[in-house]
């Protein structure tokens, strides 16, 4: 009886939702989050394993696994799980397995990273510097062969037994390199006016779609670049339509890339709490497929208001369901104060997994951090 009245306390956040055909038991999706478990080289392994079902089994209705690579020379790094060539199938199909008898729909983000990948020689729409490297422009027939490779990918995840395909538009990687003016410098139809520098993504989306058939295809969106002469949302929103036209589930909104994340005012915006939801609005605005929001969504009832004001129509947590995977189901026992917290203070799992290490979290009982390394390999 006490939990029944304890479900009603969040009828927003528990209530299902339909997604191109698939149902969500709940608005709590897993937001991709990349912790350097994969095997070196990018197969499954048992630690990355591990993770997801706990991921799975925690009562989200949707969980989207980390970034997987497209193609070789787009690989984020020695660890980014792959899924450009068949050899993969077979782990891939292992990953989903353990997501679905979590109790969770299962869906793979894949992604080319661009002028951030972890090649000798990366590419990009430009040759624009970033750090200490100058990636080399892409040609148009190079161009198609990244478009087939998203194809490929996206139909394995689909064969791999997924129920659905998220292609990442956001951090900074390929896709929206091609949609930042400050990236894209290009002279041709791929550059130049908003409609040109979508063309690329878009055209991505069509490849996909035309080679999965009827299988969801979900979009990461880059909303904000957070630098003066970047991506903006007013140009932002005009990509988010044309997602929707071309036949995209939803938008998961975020904002910032690797040129960003690291401002001191940056760092400052998002140790706040829903420091993105203001993003994810203004999509949810201009598009009639469902917006995800994420970005420090650490309470049950925060999360809640987001969906009551209609700001989002899915809840995306990364840092904050691995922080603590109860976060779902305490809140059906009353125990919203119990859920362990992601300290706004702390950056210690992206500044891990940018030095090529595993992230386990120090808010972890002593127990299951050995558990982690233990598997880890
Ligand atoms: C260590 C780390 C790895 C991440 N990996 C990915 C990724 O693979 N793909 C992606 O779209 N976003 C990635 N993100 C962004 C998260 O999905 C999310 O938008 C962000 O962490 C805010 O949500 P949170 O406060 O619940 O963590 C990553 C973030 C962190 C901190
Ligand atoms: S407490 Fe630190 S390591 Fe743990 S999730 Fe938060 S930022 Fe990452």
């Amino acid at each position: 009886m006490e939990v029944e009245m304890k479900k009603n306390v969040y009828p927003n956040l528990f209530r299902p939702l339909k997604l191109d055909g698939l149902k969500l038991k709940n608005r709590i999706t897993m937001a991709p989050l990349y912790l350097g478990y994969a095997a070196l080289g990018g197969k499954t392994s048992p630690l990355l394993l591990k993770h997801y079902e706990r991921m799975a089994q925690s009562g989200a209705a949707l969980i989207v696994v980390e970034n997987a690579s497209i193609a070789p020379g787009g690989s984020a790094s020695p660890r980014t799980i792959r899924c450009d060539h068949d050899r993969y199938l077979g782990g891939l199909e292992g990953l989903a397995a353990v997501i679905r008898k979590g109790g969770a729909l299962a869906a793979l983000q894949i992604n080319h990273a661009g002028r951030f990948a972890h090649v000798a020689e990366p590419v990009a729409p430009s040759a624009v510097p970033v750090f200490d490297r100058t990636p080399r422009a892409l040609v148009k027939k190079e161009m198609m062969t990244i478009q087939r490779q998203y194809a490929k990918a996206a139909l394995r995840v689909k064969k791999a037994g997924f129920d659905l395909v998220e292609l990442h538009g956001g951090t900074g990687y390929l896709l929206a390199q091609f949609v930042s003016p400050r990236t894209n410098k290009r002279q041709d139809a791929y550059g130049g006016a908003i409609e040109n520098r979508l063309r690329f993504p878009l055209e991505v989306v069509r490849r996909v779609k035309d080679l999965v058939g009827d299988f969801p295809v979900g979009y990461r969106f880059l909303a904000e670049e957070w630098l003066p002469d970047g991506l903006h949302v007013e140009e932002a929103v005009v990509l988010a339509r044309a997602l929707e036209e071309a036949g995209v589930a939803y938008i998961s909104v975020m904002g910032g890339t690797y040129e960003s994340f690291f401002l001191p005012e940056i760092i400052k915006k998002s140790r706040h709490p829903g420091y993105m939801v203001s993003l994810a609005s203004a999509v949810k605005k201009s598009v009639n497929i469902p917006a995800i929001t994420a970005g420090r969504i650490s309470t049950p009832a925060r999360a809640e208001s987001i969906l009551k004001e209609k700001k989002a129509d899915l809840i995306g947590l990364a840092r904050m369901l691995w922080v603590d995977p109860e976060w779902p189901s305490k809140p059906r026992q009353g125990l919203d104060r119990a859920i362990l917290k992601c300290s706004p203070k702390c950056d210690a799992c992206l500044q891990l997994v940018m030095q090529g290490k595993p992230a386990f979290c120090p808010r972890w009982k002593k127990e299951k951090r050995r558990e982690y390394r233990e598997l880890y390999q």
